[in-house]
């Protein structure tokens, strides 16, 4: 059942890229030019009509490897069977407003900015025990999107009657068909992650992102203005799956750094814009699995208190990711190395700058350096959050912990 792996945990871990691949199986298509004209030489594509829905072998053959593009010739669109009846209703809303609870929430976060990017709509996040708590208002022109690993989530469903009742459009992300989010949401989009067993959830997480931007990407697509940034989102969607591959390879390294941090008691996470997300997410799972105290904190706001908490003692993990707060977080690593800190970084591959400052004689061994290919920003989370779900996994077994069972905890949270 676990597949010649220890645990589910690390068999989902490893999953993922086929997770990816079943999350966009029958919903990239490729609205082909006609090619009865001319030469054809501008189709790549075997003429089938004008849309053909890539299917998995044809993700799995484009990992931007020298490939020839699929869609030369071609306009690649998303397909939501669920959303599409209702794509004009959602665009027309005042707010969309995400509601979740832990790492679901996270998902969200992580993907906020690429909506509000692509469809204008401002957008909002609620964690469901929160808005209820609140009794946040909502109205008839909002929508609602609430999403579930499992479907069953008390809070999520509570907040999903609590929208109901106020006349939002409700609409679902969910893991598991025909779980109570899925039955009782006007539409919605399955996750088809599969099933995950481990309480930790980790496919689900990366697919979840995946699906909100697709989501983005449908709201979005008769926008003329956004054509050049939805290409661009598009086309790496196809190269996640090998790119995550290749993170997975590095399990490794992850399993040395983990021995080395393996004793601490706390561990700090930084990460800012996409990658917010990504610290949360991190430190969710460190102190979910591993009971080691771990806290996620938007870099923006390190002088605002966390610095205090820096010295020579004390881990934290930096998300430094190449994109447009690159140099941002690279002050903050700056910040930290001058109060001692004991880094970890997470960089891009080739960001040379990075690099050479940690191997030159100076700063050698000041860091430990974590490298992962670079992806379209508003995706990068999706690879980013693996090496340090492999660390949380790695830090659990180290200290002899239950990693698919931590104590207190249930896969599924049916009660407030
Ligand atoms: C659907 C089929 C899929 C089939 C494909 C072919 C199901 C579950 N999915 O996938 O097997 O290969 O058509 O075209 O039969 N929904 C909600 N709330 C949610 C999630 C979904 O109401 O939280 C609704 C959607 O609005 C939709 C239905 O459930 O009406 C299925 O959603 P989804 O599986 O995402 O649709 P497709 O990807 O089109
Ligand atoms: O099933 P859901 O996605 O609604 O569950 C929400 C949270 O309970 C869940 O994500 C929890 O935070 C995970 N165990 C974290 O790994």
């Amino acid at each position: 059942m676990k597949g010649g792996y220890d645990h589910f945990m690390q068999k989902e871990i490893h999953e993922q890229p086929s997770a990816l691949v079943e999350t966009m199986r029958g919903r990239i298509a490729l609205e082909v030019e006609d090619c009865s004209e001319g030469d054809g030489s501008e189709c790549t594509l075997e003429r089938q009509g004008s849309l053909k829905l890539l299917d998995s072998l044809d993700l799995l053959k484009e990992d931007g490897g020298g490939a020839e593009p699929l869609w030369r010739g071609a306009t690649p669109r998303v397909k939501l069977g669920g959303l599409e009846p209702h794509a004009e209703n959602i665009l027309r809303s005042r707010r969309l407003i995400f509601v979740a609870c832990g790492t679901s929430y996270h998902a969200c976060l992580a993907a906020r900015q690429v909506v509000e990017e692509l469809t204008r709509v401002p957008v909002a996040l609620e964690l469901a025990s929160d808005l209820l708590d609140r009794q946040a208002p909502l109205y008839r022109d909002d929508t609602c999107f609430f999403v579930s690993q499992s479907g069953e989530t008390a809070d999520t469903l509570n907040a999903l009657q609590y929208a109901k009742r106020r006349g939002s459009l409700c609409v679902g992300i969910t893991n598991t068909v025909g779980s109570s989010i899925s039955r009782e949401t006007a539409c919605g989009v399955h996750v088809n992650a599969g099933v995950e067993i481990g309480v930790a959830s980790t496919k689900a997480y990366t697919c979840q992102i995946l699906v909100i931007v697709m989501i983005a990407l449908k709201l979005s697509e008769d926008s003329i203005s956004k054509g050049k940034r939805r290409n661009e989102i598009m086309r790496d969607l196809l190269r996640l799956p090998s790119m995550m591959r290749r993170v997975l390879r590095e399990e490794g390294v992850i399993k040395n750094l983990a021995r080395e941090l393996a004793q601490e008691t706390s561990l700090l996470a930084f990460g800012r814009g996409y990658n917010y997300a990504t610290a949360l997410e991190l430190a969710l799972k460190v102190k979910e699995l591993s009971y080691m105290h771990s806290e996620g904190i938007l870099a923006g706001e390190l002088k605002h208190g966390p610095l205090a908490l820096i010295d020579e003692t004390m881990p934290a993990v930096v998300v430094a990711t190449n994109d447009a707060l690159r140099e941002k977080m690279w002050s903050t690593i700056q910040q930290l190395l001058a109060r001692k800190g004991r880094l970890v970084l997470l960089v891009s591959k080739g960001d040379d700058d990075i690099l050479n400052y940690f191997n030159g004689e100076e700063n050698d061994g000041r860091a430990r350096i974590i490298t992962v290919d670079t992806v379209c920003d508003c995706l990068q989370p999706i690879l980013n959050i693996v090496p340090f779900q492999l660390l949380s996994y790695h830090l659990t077994v180290l200290r002899g912990f239950n990693v698919d069972q931590p104590r207190n905890l249930a896969k599924s949270v049916t009660v407030e």
